[in-house]
């Protein structure tokens, strides 16, 4: 049996549109989105809004990387027939909620998450001490509560926020998930379910409010969910009503935290763009063999004779990542024999890296000649979000007694 609600399954996430995607992106968020989808219902956009928070002097590179990046998610394998594929600023539902949760959401919360003053003092080159960036954390959460996602697959840098959006989802639910005579209506919905399940449902609520059994509110809302007969307002009623609440208008979101990409930049440090150290998905074969040739190894090999350890060398990060195990002890005997020199060692990871990206860059080349093809991905994606983004504001308008 399932027993999570139908949009707890929802999954969504975003990247800001700040470039060529490369490896470091491919490795640490790509393929992960690629193996959801066939999971979940996939919600992916370009998060171009939140660019304009630290990039508003400079929007040219925004709307430039917006398709780009767009290109590199299908050519890695991101599918426009199981996911939506969109963009944050046609979808102006966000900015409504952004807008009406910041009616709720005290100064401190958004003061207080730690990426706020961090990212502040990391680019200090910028005047981010503006209204917009400090609500970067909200806009995030009216991201993620406007789709009602229950699953948000984020870095560990981005946790807070859905920390954040779980408060303020909260907090609303709270203030606005209660109506006059909701007992009634609660009790009026368990009825309609028919004798056997009402039954049921009261056992389990009663276990869960009285002995705190979280296993039965589990299968309490399994319950819920398999219900044909009741409407969503009833639904959304037993969901709070099972938790003593209001109903519950906004679900909490969970993080689903990604592994910290093992991929290295060519330097050793992480992948970054900041850093200067990346291959990009659309590098070709020749600059990747180049940039790979140019890569400093372990400084104790001055001379081809010279004893190195694999320990200190970024080469050997990439065997890690693309080498199987009898590769790996070639280069360990190798390298702390002398008996390979460095450009023999980086030549099969060379391949790996040209073999990995050749269909990337094929699709790739598919989509950059045929921008209408992707154009139309994003129009029917926008569209597709669109819809479930109205609904929610639909009732969130009616919740805090607007329209
Ligand atoms: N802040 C995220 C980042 O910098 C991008 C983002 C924006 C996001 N909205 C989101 C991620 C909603 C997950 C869910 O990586
Ligand atoms: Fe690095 Fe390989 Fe050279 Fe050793 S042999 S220093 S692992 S490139």
């Amino acid at each position: 049996m399932n027993t999570v609600p139908a949009q707890h399954q929802r999954v969504l996430s975003g990247m800001r549109p700040t470039g060529l995607l490369h490896l470091g992106h491919y490795h640490g968020v790509l393929k992960n989105w690629v193996n959801l989808q066939h999971e979940y219902e996939c919600f992916f956009f370009v998060a171009d809004w939140h660019a304009l928070t630290t990039e508003y002097e400079n929007p040219g590179i925004i709307s430039e990387s917006t398709n780009d990046m767009v290109i590199d998610w299908l050519a890695a394998g991101v599918s426009p027939g199981a996911s939506k594929i969109f963009v944050q600023s046609r979808v102006p539902e966000h900015a409504e909620l952004h807008l009406l949760l910041s009616m709720i959401t005290p100064l401190g919360w958004l003061e207080r998450v730690p990426t706020f003053k961090d990212q502040q003092a990391k680019l200090k080159e910028k005047d981010l001490a503006t209204y917009g960036f400090l609500g970067y954390p909200l806009l995030q959460s009216a991201d993620i509560l406007v789709y009602k996602a229950g699953m948000v697959p984020v870095g560990e840098d981005q946790v807070a926020h859905v920390e954040l959006t779980r408060e303020v989802a909260r907090r609303f639910n709270h203030l606005y998930g209660r109506e006059i005579g909701f007992e009634e209506k609660a009790e009026a919905a368990v009825s309609k379910m028919g004798k056997k399940n009402a039954k049921m449902y009261r056992e389990y609520r009663k276990s869960y409010q009285e002995k705190g059994d979280a296993q039965a509110l589990e299968v309490a809302r399994a319950l819920l969910e398999s219900q044909q007969n009741i409407s969503i307002g009833d639904k959304e009623r037993l969901f709070g009503y099972l938790e003593g609440s209001g109903k519950i208008i906004l679900p909490e979101p969970q993080a689903l935290l990604t592994k910290a990409s093992k991929m290295p930049g060519l330097d050793g440090q992480k992948m970054s763009k900041s850093y200067r150290n990346t291959i990009a998905l659309r590098d070709n074969p020749d600059d990747i063999a180049q940039k790979m040739r140019t890569m400093p190894t372990d400084p104790a090999r001055v001379r081809r004779t010279d004893p190195g350890d694999p320990k200190n060398c970024p080469v050997w990060q990439f065997h890690e990542v693309y080498s199987d195990d009898s590769t790996c002890d070639w280069v360990k005997e190798g390298c702390l024999s002398a008996d390979i020199g460095c450009v023999e060692c980086k030549q099969p990871v060379i391949d790996a890296v040209i073999a990995e990206l050749k269909p990337i860059q094929e699709r790739a080349k598919e989509y950059i000649d045929d921008p209408n093809a992707v154009k139309a991905i994003i129009d029917e994606g926008c569209e597709a979000a669109r819809d479930v983004a109205r609904d929610t504001l639909e009732e969130v308008r009616k919740a805090m007694g607007l329209g």
